[in-house]
């Protein structure tokens, strides 16, 4: 982005000074479906205002802004970029740095490294004025990780700059919370993780591959990135997780799957663990085996066809070993679950005292069953 001093057609910077902006920075696979649920639940999340900004001016994203738009958000664009917005059709609200200057909360859904960019170019500029700044699963070194319900108490006033972690490491850091920790105490000996990924998301026609593709072990103690930012996620509760994870990518749209193996230092049964994972709301269960079928479940009943629950257990596949070891399979909601993080840190940056009875209109979307 540059900087831009676009004028407004609709009045002057800081009008809505007052209200709670929130300005979405990337219209993506994350950015758009998080863009439309701020709209929709506004009047539930009490958010005044949500804007958006729209990198590059493609015919092909013209009915994408127009749906946004249509749902109440307000358009935002670089300032050299408004006659190319405008010769679509499109009419930009606001200039890309001027959004930023008016929100109350800024969530960046950019490929990676532009979040880190954006910080040192603006958000740094303007820190003292907004309240918070978040970033997504490939932005490592933007501000504190969070997951909600797994280190909500790690955050502080003072964090004003979050890193939402990705889809993967949430399921990986719930099925931990949900086995592993026990009023604060942890309970994990080893947990090894099998990241089976889908190559590229339904909304991308990059990067599909014909055949399943193997990942290397770049992390030397960890493996892949996925154990890494779990391990750093339950740090900021002064947790150190003994974890490592592999990765492939498979030739399909659908879902993210992980294998897990999660080695305690007490008795468990297979009894036992199901209930857990039933007991734990931002669990889902499921007795489907096939991604196709829980992808399709969600199309019908989540938002838009995402539900926000942090994994899908599949119960058929929970196997206990040697008393202590629980072994199973599970699905990634893979974008679900960063939405919801990414609201719930927007929310209690701008209630700090009362986020938690607004998101409850999002509860509908949290499902025990698919
Ligand atoms: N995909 C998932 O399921 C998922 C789940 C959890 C977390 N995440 C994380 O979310 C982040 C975004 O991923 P994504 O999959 O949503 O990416 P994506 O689909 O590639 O979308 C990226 C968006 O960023 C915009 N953009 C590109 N360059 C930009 C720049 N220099 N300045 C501002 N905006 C720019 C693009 O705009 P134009 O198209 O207009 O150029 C596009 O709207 C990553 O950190 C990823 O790890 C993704």
């Amino acid at each position: 982005m540059v900087d831009s001093d676009y004028k407004l057609p609709y009045g002057g910077y800081n009008i809505m000074a007052d209200k709670n902006i929130i300005h979405v920075v990337g219209t993506g696979t994350i950015g758009e479906p998080l863009i439309g649920l701020l709209c929709d639940a506004k009047e539930d999340l009490e958010i005044d205002e949500v804007t958006f900004y729209k990198h590059s001016p493609i015919l092909t994203d013209r009915p994408k802004i127009k749906g946004l738009t249509t749902r109440g958000a307000n358009l935002a664009v670089r300032n050299d970029k408004v006659k190319d917005f405008q010769e679509l059709g499109l009419e930009p609200m606001y200039g890309a740095e001027e959004a930023i200057k008016r929100a109350s909360v800024v969530i960046d859904c950019t490929p990676k490294g532009t979040g880190l960019m954006n910080k040192e170019k603006y958000y740094n500029k303007y820190k003292n004025k907004i309240k918070g700044f978040l970033a997504q699963g490939s932005e490592f070194g933007f501000g504190k990780m969070f997951a909600v319900g797994i280190n909500d108490e790690a955050i502080t006033p003072k964090d004003k700059f979050i890193h939402i972690v990705s889809c993967n490491t949430h399921n990986m850091a719930v099925l931990i919370k949900t086995l592993g920790i026990e009023n604060k105490k942890n309970h994990l000996k080893e947990g090894r993780f099998l990241c089976l990924r889908r190559a590229n998301d339904i909304s991308q026609v990059k990067s599909f591959i014909p055949s399943p593709e193997v990942g290397t072990h770049k992390d030397e103690k960890m493996g892949t990135h996925h154990a890494v930012d779990v391990h750093h996620l339950y740090k900021t509760l002064g947790i150190n997780l003994n974890v490592f994870s592999s990765a492939l990518k498979l030739n399909t749209q659908y879902m993210h799957c992980i294998w897990y193996d999660i080695k305690l230092d007490k008795k468990i049964t297979k009894d036992d663990a199901t209930q857990m994972f039933i007991d734990n709301p931002r669990v889902a269960v499921t007795y489907k085996t096939s991604a196709n079928l829980v992808f399709s479940f969600g199309r019908e009943h989540g938002h838009y066809g995402r539900i926000l629950d942090q994994t899908v257990v599949v119960i058929p596949t929970i196997h206990v070993a040697n008393e202590n070891e629980v072994i199973g399979f599970c699905f990634t909601p893979q974008d679900g679950n960063s939405i919801l993080s990414s609201i719930t840190a927007a929310e209690r940056f701008m209630f700090p005292d009362s986020y938690e009875d607004k998101l409850k209109c999002l509860g509908a979307f949290l499902l025990q069953e698919v």
